[in-house]
């Protein structure tokens, strides 16, 4: 996944700010195992690294370790332990051995250090003694160095954007009132792999109609029908890279001027908050302007009424825009997504659905998803209905129960000047 002289890099850069934090402790990351699947002895479910071990070894190598003594300096403060492959790994899977030292050495490596504490991150075997609030800590620190994308990572997220565009012009292609949601998502997840894709960065979103107003829908049977909304969330993976992208359209048919405004105001939002991805930028006020924006559309629209930012501190723009704007991404769908160091969790009940909270800073990938959705659960609620009584023009938005929503999401990486939209080549149009 990356060659030697990336990984050598990236291990100097992090390592004087991780021995800061570990002072005299060892570092060991671990792999993890492959879990079996229950009742069912020789299967296990698919295997992926922890994404703390594949970033500091390139690594897929299930039980391997890398060890890093924050009180060794150079390339040798770090060590990268793996199991010596099995006979049985060979015959069966067809698997080489993993680069690296054999771990029965991990022993020695230990003992000519054994009067030092030892970290453990990764997922280490459950019976490791562990000190939750120091590895929480180290944990911290890690994330934030993994959050700017050094180039290998940008140009692994190049390919898996190239191929998630692959995926949505198939999609596209077969996009037709009387085909299903499964059928598209099959369509599309063929055409990320055909143009190289290793897999799915997740579990690929395509709701029709009402589905489209779930935010992470399963796509099911049924059928597309002629004018509804399709909203589809995938993206491909390249390595363990991934990308993040939904697309909103209108099957079969021109928009309604009701579903080009909607889609319309999504877009403005979302091309407001990528001008503002700049070094610097605090991503809760990016997301405090994208709901007062969407307040402010939902007024112009007829659906809620008041003044804007009155709305958003009520939080009353939740009832159709109840996530946040976005999310690091990368190495996984929510690479080193948080708080910047030393923040918790903001208090104001206009940024209770941010869970990123982090000023921008070169080098970062993040999305943007601004959405607005008619979801039955929140505005059939009674409880948010007497509370946003006068906030809302309940009588249209009831009516518009059962029409989905809208979300459009592109992946940005952070530049010392305007961002670079990994994902603009894949149209948006409804
Ligand atoms: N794909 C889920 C999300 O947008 O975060
Ligand atoms: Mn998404
Ligand atoms: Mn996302």
């Amino acid at each position: 996944m990356f060659d030697h002289a990336v990984l050598e890099a990236r291990l100097q850069r992090i390592a004087p700010a991780l021995s800061a934090a570990l002072g005299d402790s060892l570092l060991l990351v671990h792999a993890g195992l492959p879990v079996p699947l229950p009742e069912n002895t020789d299967q296990t479910y698919p295997f992926l690294a922890h994404s703390e071990y594949v970033y500091l070894t390139g690594l897929e190598c299930a039980g391997g370790i890398v060890a890093f003594d924050p009180l060794t300096s150079g390339p040798s403060a770090w060590q990268s332990f793996v199991p010596e492959l099995t006979e049985s790994e060979r015959i069966w899977e067809g698997r080489s051995q993993c680069p690296g030292t054999l771990l029965p050495h991990l022993t020695d490596w230990l003992q000519q250090r054994s009067s030092r504490p030892v970290v453990h991150l990764g997922a280490p075997p459950a019976d490791r003694p562990a000190d939750p609030a120091r590895l929480a800590t180290i944990r911290e620190v890690l994330k934030h160095l993994r959050r700017p994308k050094d180039a290998a990572e940008v140009a692994l997220l190049r390919r898996a954007a190239a191929c998630t565009g692959a995926g949505y012009a198939a999609l596209r292609a077969h996009l037709r009132p009387g085909v299903t949601e499964r059928s598209l998502q099959i369509e599309m997840e063929a055409a990320f792999c055909r143009a190289g894709a290793t897999g799915t960065g997740y579990g690929s979103i395509v709701g029709s109609g009402p589905n489209a107003a779930v935010l992470h829908f399963d796509p099911s049977h049924r059928i597309l029908q002629q004018g509804e909304f399709v909203l589809v969330d995938a993206g491909a993976r390249v390595d363990r890279y991934v990308c993040d992208v939904t697309r909103t359209y209108v099957v079969g048919a021109a928009p309604t001027p009701f579903q080009r405004d909607l889609h319309q105001l999504v877009l403005e939002v979302e091309e407001t908050a990528i001008a503002r991805c700049r070094p610097g930028a605090e991503w809760k006020d990016l997301h405090l302007q994208a709901a007062v924006q969407i307040a402010s559309g939902l007024i112009h629209l007829g659906l809620m009424r008041g003044r804007a930012e009155d709305l958003v501190e009520r939080e009353a723009h939740t009832l159709f825009f109840p996530h946040g704007l976005g999310h690091l991404v990368g190495l996984g769908v929510r690479d080193a997504s948080g708080t910047a160091p030393g923040r918790t969790k903001d208090p104001r009940p206009s940024l209770r659905t941010l869970r990123t909270d982090l000023p921008l800073a070169e080098g970062y990938v993040i999305t943007v998803e601004p959405g607005i959705y008619f979801i039955p659960t929140l505005l059939e609620d009674p409880v948010r209905r007497e509370r946003f009584a006068d906030c809302v023009h309940w009588d249209r938005a009831d009516a518009l129960i059962g029409t989905g929503g809208v979300r459009i999401e592109d992946n940005l990486h952070i530049t010392s000047g305007a961002p670079e939209n990994l994902t603009a080549h894949i149209p948006k149009a409804p």
